[in-house]
């Protein structure tokens, strides 16, 4: 074992500065530190300016998620290790102020890049600016700190899609980050957009993996790693099951799929879908800074990516995903007729979404991929016990048809803000008619 501290150790008495910290990963990361790793000194959020909203009043909207109710209860004082900074990543130097650069080169330790833009469709000029440029400037910044342990860039596990067989390599792309910069900078949005996109579906992975390769060009004098989450569900357990709070990825076809709206998505069957816990993510994410920053010479090592997924060590199929959602609902029936009598019913609007959702992640769900994760079994080697249990990443020991359960019930108190109540009483009236069957 070559890193002798405990995860807690090493984050305590650290500053972390977080880009992305308002969105889905973000806020589960500020959680689990400020449940786990009490001793930090403070959590930075980079926060864009918010009208009528001041520093203060945007960390009470974050903390005052249900996501945070176990630390509310427990030790609320620990939210006062958080400041806001406010900034833009689209801007220079992240639109820190001079005052908020200076906290930065001075204190900050670690750096976990979480901002982006993570919708899949946006015009290239966005998606430039928003997932590839905020790394150089990032590269840039991070340079001038005077105490940097590590910095994690948050990237996603699709970043070469089109590869059958992703490994936890950086892939050199088609294109050069840099002149894609430059073009972004002097065409227009309608010239931009004729680029041809070398085989990505999309704008999202497009730059994502540009920006993997400008880190690992540009940053390998940095202690950078790369992290690849696949697609981010519900909490499994931390901390509490079935946390969620984004309508993104696989959730709103699910959704729509148990409540039988959507009959027959589109999709091999039998092919393996890749899904991450949220708290499972946010373990191996801390656990791979812990790596890093305790690692000696991490600055002249090459950048590592870490693919967080499951498909290959503990896999699940399209076919029992969809069924397992089918049967939930029919379990906990949704009332179609309560939630069409809103002022503004959710649902309709749902169902167009889910549409365009579902045609954007064909890409994904209509090929065969295996993702190799390989390091995060190398990086539970090196935990001890303890970090074992208080970081646990092992998606190998996930039931999935127990997951699906807190998967769809989270979706519905979480997403839907139905009360937990109404799912106690089917359950028992699921139990009752099972025993009359038998
Ligand atoms: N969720 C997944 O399933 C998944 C899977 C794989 C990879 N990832 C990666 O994980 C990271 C986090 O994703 P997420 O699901 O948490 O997304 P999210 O909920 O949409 O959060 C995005 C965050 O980025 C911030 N942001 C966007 N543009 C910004 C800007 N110009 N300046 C400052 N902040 C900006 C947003 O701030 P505002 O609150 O101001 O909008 C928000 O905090 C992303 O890098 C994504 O690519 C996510």
């Amino acid at each position: 074992m070559s890193n002798q501290i405990s995860i807690p150790e090493f984050y305590s008495g650290k500053n972390i500065f977080i880009t992305g910290g308002t969105g889905f990963l973000g806020k589960a990361i500020v959680e689990k530190l400020l449940r786990s790793c009490p001793e930090i000194d403070r959590i930075y959020l980079l926060a864009r300016a918010k009208k009528n909203k001041t520093a203060s009043e945007r960390i009470q909207e974050i903390t005052d998620a249900p996501l945070f109710d176990v630390i509310r209860a427990k030790n609320p004082e620990i939210f006062k290790k958080i400041s806001l900074l406010e900034g833009d990543i689209i801007k220079e130097n992240l639109g820190l102020s001079d005052n908020d650069l200076k906290i930065f080169y001075e204190k900050v330790n670690v750096i976990i890049h979480s901002a982006a833009t993570i919708s899949f469709n946006e015009p290239l000029k966005i998606a430039v600016n928003t997932n590839l440029q905020p790394i150089k400037e990032l590269i840039k910044l991070a340079r001038k700190t005077k105490r940097l342990d590590c910095l994690i860039h948050i990237s996603t596990i699709y970043t070469n899609w089109f590869e059958r067989d992703i490994r936890e390599k950086i892939y050199k792309p088609k294109y050069d980050p840099n002149e894609i910069i430059e073009m972004s900078k002097t065409l227009t949005d309608e010239e931009l957009n004729k680029i041809s996109l070398m085989g990505h579906a999309n704008t999202y992975t497009f730059t994502k993996s540009l920006a993997e390769y400008l880190l690992s060009q540009e940053g390998h004098d940095l202690p950078a790693v790369i992290f690849r989450p696949s697609v981010v569900t519900t909490t499994l357990k931390e901390p509490f099951p079935g946390w969620i709070d984004n309508w993104g990825g696989t959730a709103p076809t699910l959704f729509m799929t148990s409540i039988g709206i959507f009959k027959h998505p589109r999709m091999e069957k039998d092919y393996i879908i890749d899904l991450i816990p949220c708290d499972t993510t946010v373990n191996m994410i801390l656990a791979v800074g812990w790596k890093v920053g305790t690692e000696q010479n991490a600055k002249n090592l090459p950048v590592e990516a870490y693919n967080c997924s499951s498909s290959s060590l503990n896999p699940i199929s399209y076919k029992e995903l969809y069924s397992g959602f089918v049967e939930m609902g029919r379990k906990y029936p949704y009332n179609f007729t309560l939630k069409l009598k809103e002022k503004k019913p959710k649902l309709i609007k749902m169902i167009d979404t889910t549409y365009d959702n579902y045609h954007k992640v064909k890409f994904a769900t209509t090929t065969r991929t295996t993702f190799h994760s390989e390091n995060p079994i190398k990086l539970m080697k090196l935990m001890s016990q303890k970090d074992l249990q208080e970081f646990d990443f092992d998606v190998r020991k996930v039931n999935w048809k127990s997951f699906i359960e807190t998967y769809y019930l989270g979706m519905r108190q979480y997403l839907g803000k139905e009360n937990p109540i109404i799912f106690q009483f089917y359950e028992r009236k699921f139990k009752d008619s099972s025993l009359k069957i038998i």
